[in-house]
């Protein structure tokens, strides 16, 4: 009988995620003869059983499409919102696996599809999984597909940001996606030559960053350019959300519950890039202006590297069930890919080491971390 297996794309879209399920389903359908088919918007279109075949014509000419022809979604497995009650649906999902008689699932998605993944194959569920996130955060691997892309956007914004911030004698702030790792700002700040950048792992001090603001003025440049990533916080919180966490771990289940929900208040209650931006204002005397680049950074064309390693991991996926190897993400090495245990993935984040060579490089250009260094 032909073997059969499922796609699905989960977490927020990213540029590649169509370079991958090409990769996947041509190299099931032309080195195995397997059919393929799609589950829609994700792990909920799994449960829903909403199906799209992926035969060699909805295959073609996807390659260089942005976002994901299957559509996505932020569905937990064991946590679905079913009519404003919270449910596992894992055994409804198992059930839909089983009626299309499928020898595997190939889930491609972030931190949270790793979760996912691992907990469908906890409960018997032959499933693969790819890494692909503009963040970069996925644990175990080299990059993510879509992350190169996001960079080239977020790069290219500051080099046009630099020309009118130059003219006007402005600061201009942009604020960079990336969740709570500093790789999209940190790489843009490097490759666009920002001022400073302000990343998650770094805390910062607006007086450190005003400062290195004011020493530029001062040698001939009254102009700045201030890369913040969207989940970068400065010295006094990060402390109170570090002694939260501490707090978590010796707290009964209820306190943790809780504690938890305190940090992610105050996290959200962060200083905001407008509020950076008005305060810099004040300690400078320069004008500001803020630049929020949002989803831009996840939409359109995936760039040529993000098509080659969504393609490699893609047909390394196939390559995986064909040795009935489960239960494993492909992640990137080298030009290569190796296969990861979920559950040495799941739960677990990339962030950017403190002794990371673009640290040591943004500090050796002497752009400002936001830190007293
Ligand atoms: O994980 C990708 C990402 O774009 C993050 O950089 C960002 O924090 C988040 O998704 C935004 O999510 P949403 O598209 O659901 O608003």
């Amino acid at each position: 009988m032909t073997k059969s297996i499922g796609i699905l794309t989960a977490g927020g879209d990213s540029p590649g995620l169509n370079a991958a399920i090409r990769a996947i389903g041509k190299s099931a359908i032309r080195s195995h003869g397997w059919s393929v088919i799609g589950f829609r918007d994700g792990f909920r279109g799994l449960m829903q059983d909403r199906v799209i075949r992926l035969n060699g014509e909805a295959l073609s000419g996807i390659l260089t499409q942005g976002g994901t022809v299957l559509g996505t979604g932020r569905d937990k497995v064991d946590a679905i919102d079913i009519g404003g009650t919270t449910m596992d649906m894992r055994g409804v999902m198992l059930e839909t696996f089983h009626a299309h008689n499928l020898t595997a699932l190939v889930c491609l998605g972030g931190g949270g599809t790793q979760k996912n993944a691992l907990k469908l194959h906890n409960v018997g569920m032959p499933v693969v999984t790819l890494p692909k996130t503009i963040d970069n955060d996925v644990y175990g691997t080299d990059r993510s597909f879509g992350f190169d892309t996001a960079l080239d956007i977020a790069t290219e914004a500051i080099d046009r940001l630099h020309s009118t911030a130059h003219s006007h004698h402005r600061i201009i702030v942009v604020e960079i996606m990336g969740h709570n790792a500093g790789w999209l700002t940190l790489g843009s700040g490097l490759g666009g030559g920002a001022d400073v950048a302000l990343i998650p792992e770094i805390p910062y001090s607006m007086e450190a960053v005003a400062s290195a603001i004011t020493h530029r003025k001062g040698s001939g440049s009254p102009f700045s350019i201030v890369a913040v990533a969207e989940g970068a916080v400065d010295i006094e919180l990060a402390s109170q959300l570090r002694e939260l966490r501490v707090q978590r771990k010796d707290a009964k289940a209820s306190e943790r519950v809780r504690l938890k929900a305190l940090g992610k208040a105050l996290f959200a209650g962060r200083t905001s890039t407008l509020d950076i931006a008005k305060d810099l204002e004040v300690r400078t005397g320069l004008e500001s202006r803020v630049t929020i680049l949002g989803h831009v950074q996840r939409g359109g064309t995936p760039s040529p590297s993000d098509r080659i390693l969504a393609t490699t991991l893609g047909a390394a996926a196939t390559r995986s069930i064909a040795n009935d190897k489960f239960g494993v993400m492909i992640a990137s090495k080298g030009d290569g890919y190796r296969s990861l245990p979920l559950d040495k993935v799941a739960g677990r984040r990339k962030t950017v080491p403190l002794d990371h060579p673009w640290i040591e490089t943004a500090r050796n250009l002497g752009i400002c971390l936001g830190d007293h260094q």
